[in-house]
């Protein structure tokens, strides 16, 4: 059963009704201020952080589940009822839920539109951000399908968060004392804590004449009311309140009169603005905002031709990032997410990492140290110079032993101390994205850029000497077995083998019982292998042949060890426990194989020659694989394990207990194209792909445009039903999986590589890929079965599958590329 459809000639996915499964989401923004938005208005906006800086609330986890929004009520003033219902509505069905007769959300890129008629009157709203500004538009056009003039009343309403979203949420002792605005020319300016420390502000401005505002929210709520039934909507008239204290809101009351067939556009801004902190008031010595910085901006904003214009830049812009990489397949499914949404989910996923989305409530979390190395693989061709400043970021928050906080946030760009450090697979995601950005760009002086510590200035080194420290970090945690020791946890969050927890409450991730010198990991193994031997191809080309050397001989002792301990006999192993038994074998009772490692020990280049490679992957298609996609482990664990920590706390299927976490698919993916079984990787590609499953999404529920972190697996009694959308590995390690392994497309350190490993029914693709500012027009053709390739680069036949940097100057190359038979 499907809730809309795509339109993909718009980039467009289109809700038809509003009572989606879950609330299905989009991102506006993508600079410093960002908005969330559902399909029914419902979310939030912040500014950089979404903890810290946080300008409208939004309740999570509440009932109805979509609770908090950027509202707009109708009211028909001539009429007190219509088929029964009261004469308001909301333009959006939430908050009031009122049936209407029309309805409809298009989410865009970094846009959405939500379309709705009832009793004659429709109405539009799109919502977006324009580039580098921090404000929010609501552009809101209202047309009369009757045949009679219409008197409406519009209201739109807002409520403040008092910027930091957990003390918001929680410290009532203060925040019911705080809360203070101003409202001047019909804006209404919210400014708690103005007065003392801080030097921003919110706003929300109107293009109309104010009828009216309220900015209490118990005046425009009344006493009882909930959001689905403001008084000051009911009654029609608003009573001008000015906060003090309790909650502060935007509201405001326009009126209409709409002749029979009478368009209108109303413009509602919400935005966030900085004075300067020596000029914060007017007149000085004052307590009054001064609104000389701002107004420009808002009377900018107001004017319906500039809304436009910001729209259509936005649109270009979307268009030139996205045309960066286009590819045209036999299959609609592997097009639409590779051209539009797996790469807009990826921007989002380098943006937030895994801080704010509708499950990740922003409070908890900052950044990922793993996460965002891992979101840069997928992200680094779209805008090559913010994975740059990300990665010198990161690399700031690094320790000086090599290791790294394993969070930071983004406002302060500080490393996380509630979480701390000790995860021991995250420095060496540093190397991968570092290599995947040298790849992309060429950009070598990354590598001397001079980068602190624990960012403690006088410690700066060149990055080079960050990414040695990371692969020094793993030499220097060496297990009983010549495993690296696993720490906290690895990629894993929930193999926590040093934790041992017995109190209720206590953090998986941060409680640690055991020293930590026996538990080891045969994935970061596995990971090391793989980084190491990036770094020897790094050195190799910065000319260090004897440090190449040594990256080498490190990853292939590392290889033997993984031979000697960490192979099961028709499988890779987990990891060793702390009393050095092994996880992911034979011998368990239950955890018996595990998808990680199969992926990252294959994608490391292990056992592709003598076929235990393919012995690990048929091991992963027999025992994981299901319908919905790959699980982690089976068998599932049925009760918690002490030794093993929170995998064990879930209910079987769920999340790291075997639920089908999607994050690590594309790895088995990848290590198909390994060995040449592209009918496996693309099949493996489909089962989680979201459009692929758009058909079930009432089992799937969440959105079918964006990959979800976890989809149950075959152990839990919702099997099948996604969780956690968005803010996901999954979506770059997909876009890797699909772009540079299955379509085969690479950026090398000798120049692009074309490898496909395709589908055997597919007869044809053409991709256009931007590379280094050149654009590769390639052809692929099969000509027969298998994977053998013969390129010809602008009519010359080329050895190897590399085509190497061509003289400056060059704008075009085309490729034509047959692939299979002799
Ligand atoms: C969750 C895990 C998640 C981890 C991230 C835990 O609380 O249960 O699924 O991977 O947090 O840090
Ligand atoms: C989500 C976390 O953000 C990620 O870092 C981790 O690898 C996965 N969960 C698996 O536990």
């Amino acid at each position: 059963m499907k809730f809309g459809h795509f339109d993909d000639d718009r980039r467009e996915y289109v809700i038809e009704r509003p009572d989606t499964p879950l609330p299905w989401i989009n991102f506006l923004g993508n600079q410093a201020f960002f908005g969330l938005i559902s399909n029914t208005a419902g979310g939030y906006s912040f500014y950089r952080d979404a903890r810290l800086r946080r300008l409208t609330r939004y309740r999570y986890n509440n009932a109805p589940l979509d609770s908090g929004g950027r509202y707009i009520y109708l009211r028909d003033d001539d009429s007190s009822k219509y088929q029964d219902e009261p004469a308001y509505w909301s333009t959006s069905w939430q908050p009031t839920r009122h049936q209407l007769d029309e309805y409809q959300c298009r989410h865009g890129m970094g846009y959405t539109i939500i379309r709705s008629k009832v009793a004659g009157i429709e109405s539009q709203t799109r919502h977006f951000i324009p580039l580098g500004e921090n404000l929010e538009i609501w552009e809101l056009t209202l047309t009369n399908h009757r045949e009679q003039t219409a008197n409406l009343s519009v209201f739109s309403a807002i409520e403040f968060c008092l910027w930091d979203a957990l003390d918001d949420a929680t410290n009532f002792q203060r925040n019911y004392s705080i809360g203070e605005v101003e409202v001047e020319d019909g804006v209404i300016y919210h400014k708690t804590e103005y007065r003392e420390r801080r030097d921003h502000f919110a706003y929300l401005a109107c293009s109309e004449t104010l009828a009216g505002f309220d900015t209490q929210r118990e005046a425009f709520l009344g006493h009882y009311n909930g959001w689905d039934s403001p008084s000051a909507v009911q009654a029609g008239q608003m009573s001008n309140s000015i906060a003090s204290g309790w909650q502060p809101v935007g509201t405001q009351h326009i009126k209409v009169a709409l002749r029979a067939g009478e368009q209108k556009k109303i413009v509602f801004i919400l935005g966030y603005h900085e004075n300067p902190k020596d000029d914060k008031f007017d007149p000085p010595g004052s307590q009054t905002i001064n609104k000389r910085t701002v107004k420009p901006i808002i009377a900018r904003y107001l004017k319906p031709d500039e809304v436009e214009a910001a729209f259509q830049a936005l649109r270009a812009y979307w268009d030139k990032l996205l045309d960066k990489f286009q590819v045209n397949t036999p299959d609609p499914h592997t097009n639409r997410m590779v051209n539009i949404w797996n790469a807009y989910q990826v921007m989002v996923t380098f943006n937030f990492s895994r801080s704010a989305s509708y499950f990740e409530s922003g409070i908890g979390r900052g950044m990922g140290f793993r996460d965002s190395n891992q979101d840069l693989l997928g992200f680094v061709h779209l805008v090559p110079d913010w994975a740059r400043a990300r990665i010198l970021d990161l690399a700031a928050t690094q320790l000086p032993d090599g290791g790294a906080y394993h969070q930071y946030q983004p406002l302060t760009k500080r490393g996380n101390n509630d979480v701390g450090s000790n995860f021991n697979d995250d420095p060496l995601w540093l190397v991968l994205s570092v290599s995947a950005y040298l790849k992309e760009t060429g950009d070598w002086s990354i590598l001397n850029e001079p980068v602190p510590y624990d960012n403690t200035p006088g410690t700066e080194q060149p990055l080079y000497d960050h990414l040695q420290r990371s692969i020094q970090f793993t030499l220097d945690r060496i297990g009983p077995h010549g495993l690296p020791l696993i720490g906290r946890a690895d990629w894993n969050d929930c193999l926590n083998l040093n934790c041992f927890s017995d109190t209720p409450g206590q953090s998986f991730q941060t409680t640690t019982n055991k020293e930590g010198k026996v538990a080891e990991s045969v994935f970061i193994a596995g990971l090391f292998i793989l980084a190491a031997t990036e770094m020897a191809g790094i050195a190799t080309q910065i000319k260090h042949p004897q440090e190449a050397n040594t990256f080498t001989s490190a990853a292939q002792e590392m290889e033997k060890t993984v031979w000697e301990a960490g192979w099961d006999g028709a499988w890779f192993r987990r990891a060793y426990d702390n009393f050095s038994n092994p996880i992911g074998s034979k011998e368990c009772e239950e955890g018996q194989i595990f998808i990680e490692p199969q992926g990252m020990c294959v994608m490391a280049g292990l056992g592709i020659e003598d076929g235990r490679a393919e012995l690990a992957l048929d091991s992963v298609f027999n025992r994981l694989t299901t319908p919905h996609g790959i699980v982690l482990h089976q068998p599932a664990f049925t009760c918690y394990y002490l030794h093993l920590g929170e995998i064990s706390s879930y209910p079987p299927g769920y999340k790291e207990n075997a639920g089908i976490f999607c994050h690590t698919n594309p790895w088995i993916m990848i290590a198909e194209t390994k060995i040449g079984r592209g009918d496996q990787a693309h099949d493996h590609y489909l089962r989680i792909n979201p459009s692929a499953r758009e058909n079930i999404s009432e089992i799937h529920r969440c959105e079918p445009y964006v990959y979800s972190q976890m989809i149950a697996g075959r152990d839990a009694p919702k099997f099948g039903e996604a969780k956690n959308s968005w803010l996901t590995g999954t979506a770059a390690w997909n876009y890797v999986a699909i772009t540079q392994w299955i379509l085969g497309i690479r950026p090398t350190f000798e120049g692009l590589q074309v490898a496909p490993v395709i589908p055997s029914a597919w007869k044809r693709f053409e991709v256009q890929r931007t590379y280094r500012g050149i654009r590769y027009k390639i052809h692929v053709v099969r000509t027969g079965p298998g994977n053998k390739t013969l390129l010809e680069v602008e009519g010359k036949t080329l050895e190897g599958t590399t085509i190497s940097f061509p003289p400056a100057g060059t704008k075009e190359v085309s490729v034509i590329v047959k692939i299979g038979g002799d």
